[in-house]
């Protein structure tokens, strides 16, 4: 599983059904505090940054199994010039684009397939796996357009590995994102992982792409009505795009959010620590909203939210369980 939405360990134990073991990050900050939370297993699924190869050196020799993803042979010399101590492997996945367009070498290109047997055949490294990240089912809307995006992915990686069985390669095979597992495709039986993350929270983006219901979504932003601008007809709001972010901007008729419980309201505009609701139509009755007045917002998307708190107050049926406490940085 995919723990870069989280960033907390707590979670991630749910996640990992407490084994603390197979988990992918998107940052060194992110393996760093789970390695010393106890995890193992750990995908630093972000193409090798050379700036950070001693950091990545440092927790292969410390784990049992960490994992680097690369897809340029610039980064496998980086590797080489590093060797681990004690005859220790590194562990490489090989990033394929398969059409999300973002990280990764072509899998149409001769490159791809060159590069894979440069990381099987070089000396200290061992070929792990190939990964894709299907983030293209983001554009997607309803299940039919997922599944044809998860299909003609898996389809893509399990070419490849038919190319690399072809050449006497064989290694794991993965793709992921939520959308894609949350309608899994009877083809990614056959690969050997897939990571999705965002699934733990969900949000209104993943409901509009129809990973899930909106009833699903287990993240809000709590804020308070902190001003009554009635020449605006507005409401102002102690929740600004340090709060919830941008992400939400021009994709929701209701604005950055959904206002839980009020579809009548919209947030329409932000600065750092403010916001502005205002009425979708007609106009405001400001005695249904005194100051005060606490307000639930559905973010857009539960990654950007995540990463805008310091703390987590985790809320069962009306009760909170406790707290947990991310971790930041690169
Ligand atoms: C490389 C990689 N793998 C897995 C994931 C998890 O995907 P999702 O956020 O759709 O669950 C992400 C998320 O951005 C990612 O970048």
């Amino acid at each position: 599983v995919c723990v870069c939405v989280l960033h907390f360990s707590e979670c991630a134990d749910l996640m990992t059904a407490g084994s603390r073991r197979c988990i992918v990050v998107s940052t060194l900050a992110e393996a760093c505090f789970y390695a010393d939370h106890g995890f193992d297993d750990i995908i630093y699924a972000y193409s090798l940054p050379f700036d950070k190869i001693e950091r990545c050196a440092a927790l292969s020799e410390k784990l049992d199994l960490f994992q680097v993803l690369l897809d340029h042979h610039d980064a496998l010399q980086q590797l080489k010039r590093r060797p681990l101590k004690d005859g220790q492997l590194w562990h490489v996945w090989l990033k394929l684009d398969c059409g999300n367009g973002r990280a990764g070498v072509l899998h149409s290109e001769p490159e791809a397939l060159s590069l894979a047997r440069a990381i099987a055949g070089t000396e200290g490294v061992e070929l792990t796996g190939i990964y894709a990240h299907c983030g293209n089912t983001y554009s997607c809307t309803g299940v039919e357009q997922i599944q044809a995006v998860a299909q003609d992915t898996t389809s893509c990686v399990l070419q490849f590995m038919e190319k690399l069985k072809a050449v006497g390669i064989t290694c794991k095979s993965s793709i992921g994102s939520t959308p894609s597992c949350s309608h899994p495709v009877q083809d990614m039986s056959k690969l050997s992982e897939v990571h999705p993350g965002n699934y733990i929270f969900y949000d209104v983006q993943q409901s509009m792409i129809g990973s899930c219901s909106l009833e699903d979504v287990a993240v809000r932003v709590l804020t308070r009505v902190i001003g009554h601008c009635p020449q605006k007809d507005q409401l102002l709001i102690d929740c600004g795009w340090s709060a919830i972010s941008l992400d939400g901007a021009g994709k929701l008729p209701t604005g950055y959010a959904i206002i839980e419980g009020h579809p009548d309201l919209k947030l329409s505009s932000m600065t750092q620590e403010h916001g502005r609701l205002e009425p979708i139509s007609g106009h405001l009755d400001y005695s249904k909203y005194p100051l005060g007045t606490l307000l639930s917002l559905i973010p857009h998307h539960s990654c950007a939210t995540a990463m805008m708190h310091p703390v987590y107050h985790v809320h069962s049926k009306g009760r909170l369980l406790g707290t947990w406490n991310p971790t930041r940085g690169w």
